[in-house]
């Protein structure tokens, strides 16, 4: 079934557009690092607020040793780009950024080209990223995911060489699995991170495909997070809404890290 490649498992939290004010984020970030801060040596923990609470988080985390993320980020380093956040100015941060969320995709018409070139520029920032793939829940009934997941992985992944596979995720979430209480079959999960091995294999080598993490995302839960961190090619989750709930989360960072403290 194949190693795991070296690297901590990662447990990333998206908490996407929540809490609406930030004394709600500073309690959630406080409780996450109680028990976050005791497993940093066996699992990456990495927090994406919203863009707005970035200052506030960056400074509860700093010298904890839990990791910062920005939830999307531009492609151009500066100008007349109303509204946008370059990587540029993320940097000085957050050590991770997301891009090609599905909800950005949906909501906002993000493209595969987009999301390369915003790959691209956070990781010319020396940012980490994690580009997020997955199929439609229609892709799933006519029995194409893999042709749509080969197909965002293969443009997203257009301008990045073997040098950069240790600062790049690809996070797996089959679109109809997030926020809907319907998280993936661990065999389908398996095979399609399989098949996004291979494809990223084809494209930077196969050596440094083994350094790139893969994770599984789409309602992944404290009673469920196991049977995906259990599976060999899987190097940790992408959690949305299970994310938001304190206990909850770091339940789940302390079951991938004993999962991972086995291995
Ligand atoms: P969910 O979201 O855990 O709420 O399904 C996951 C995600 O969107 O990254």
């Amino acid at each position: 079934m194949g190693s795991r490649p070296p690297g901590m498992p990662l447990v990333a939290a998206n908490w996407k557009m929540n809490p609406t004010n930030i004394d709600d984020a500073l309690d959630l970030v406080r409780g996450v690092m109680s028990v976050a801060r005791g497993q940093a040596d066996k699992v990456e923990v990495a927090l994406f607020p919203p863009f707005l609470w970035l200052t506030a988080v960056s400074e509860v985390l700093f010298e904890s040793g839990v990791k910062l993320g920005a939830q999307d980020t531009f492609w151009e380093m500066s100008g007349a780009f109303t509204g946008e956040i370059s990587p540029a100015m993320l940097k000085p941060l957050c050590q991770w950024v997301i891009v090609g969320h599905s909800e950005r995709r949906l909501f906002v018409g993000e493209t595969d080209e987009m999301v390369a070139k915003k790959t691209a520029a956070a990781l010319s920032c020396e940012l980490s990223v994690i580009m997020c793939v997955g199929e439609l829940a229609d892709h799933y009934d006519a029995g194409t995911s893999d042709q749509v997941v080969s197909a965002q992985v293969k443009a997203g992944l257009a301008s990045c060489s073997a040098d950069d596979s240790a600062r790049l995720v690809i996070a797996y979430e089959p679109v109809w699995a997030i926020g809907s209480g319907k998280n993936a079959d661990p065999e389908h999960a398996y095979k399609t991170m399989r098949l996004i091995r291979k494809i990223v294999g084809e494209m930077i080598g196969a050596g440094a495909a083994r350094k790139v993490r893969i994770l599984y995302g789409g309602s992944v839960k404290a009673d469920n997070v196991q049977q995906y961190v259990e599976l060999p090619l899987c190097d940790g989750v992408l959690v949305g809404g299970a994310s938001l709930v304190a206990d909850e989360f770091a339940h789940i960072v302390k079951v991938t890290a004993e999962v991972y403290g086995h291995r």
